[in-house]
């Protein structure tokens, strides 16, 4: 049992007469233990801690240097085997498609909240599908742009300066009035898609062309069927 009690005895026993280790102070004046120093310059106020220094940088728009890049230019950066006069076409047509697209997408939104009447179930979810496939195609039109080496329009003020569909007034409407709005913006922005579409095609653009031509045309189109039938003249309780 003695040894027993030998091997059990506390690791610190032996060490009681020794001087403990120095505190190893860092440059900022706190011990490795996290402890601070007293004297050190551990920091001005209370709750501060001149340690880490975690402290984001803000209002740098204040001081901001030139841009990245200018809005309505083209980099020539990478190399997808364009010419720039054919980026510079293509993304001044995407602008111009995705200025409408982001229109279309929040007029859907807004007849989502909106919308009342005998068929506000329908409509409110179909408006709000209708959003989300139209903020999946902004993305890839934005993105388009940026691979083309322009810069994307992005916010709302932008958008509305730039966008081809005019502006919806702010008060609530009757659906027939919102169905109506909605196939106005998708006759204008197909219209374009189609004018796009050519260009694209005619100066080799075939990204362009595919992403107008397989997403634009194709979702909008669909759109366009799913929305105009709702507003046929066509009686519900008794058939003519
Ligand atoms: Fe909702």
């Amino acid at each position: 049992m003695a040894s027993i009690a030998k091997a059990t005895a506390p690791k610190g026993a032996a060490l009681k007469n020794a001087p403990a280790p120095a505190a190893k102070k860092t440059a900022a004046g706190a011990s490795s233990n996290g402890k601070s120093i007293a004297g050190g310059n551990v920091g001005k106020g209370v709750g501060s801690n001149a340690v880490v220094d975690i402290q984001p940088r803000l209002n740098q728009q204040q001081h901001a240097p030139s841009p990245t890049q200018r809005y309505g230019t083209v980099s020539q950066r990478l190399p997808i085997g364009l010419e720039e006069a054919t980026r510079q076409e293509s993304v001044t047509m995407l602008n111009q498609l995705l200025a409408d697209t982001i229109t279309l997408r929040d007029m859907y939104k807004k007849h989502h909240w909106q919308v009342v009447g005998p068929t506000f179930y329908q409509l409110h979810l179909l408006f709000d599908k209708h959003y989300e496939e139209q903020a999946i195609l902004v993305d890839a039109i934005a993105e388009r742009i940026q691979i083309l080496g322009g810069v994307a329009v992005a916010m709302a003020h932008d958008v509305a300066e730039l966008s081809s569909i005019p502006r919806v007034p702010r008060d609530r409407e009757e659906a027939p009035v919102q169905v109506s709005r909605l196939l106005d913006g998708h006759r204008i922005l197909l219209e374009n898609c189609h004018d796009y579409a050519d260009k694209a095609d005619k100066s080799g653009d075939d990204g362009t062309n595919d992403l107008i031509v397989s997403q634009l045309i194709r979702t909008n189109e669909m759109q366009v069927w799913f929305v105009s039938e709702h507003v046929v003249d066509s009686p519900l309780i008794q058939a003519e």
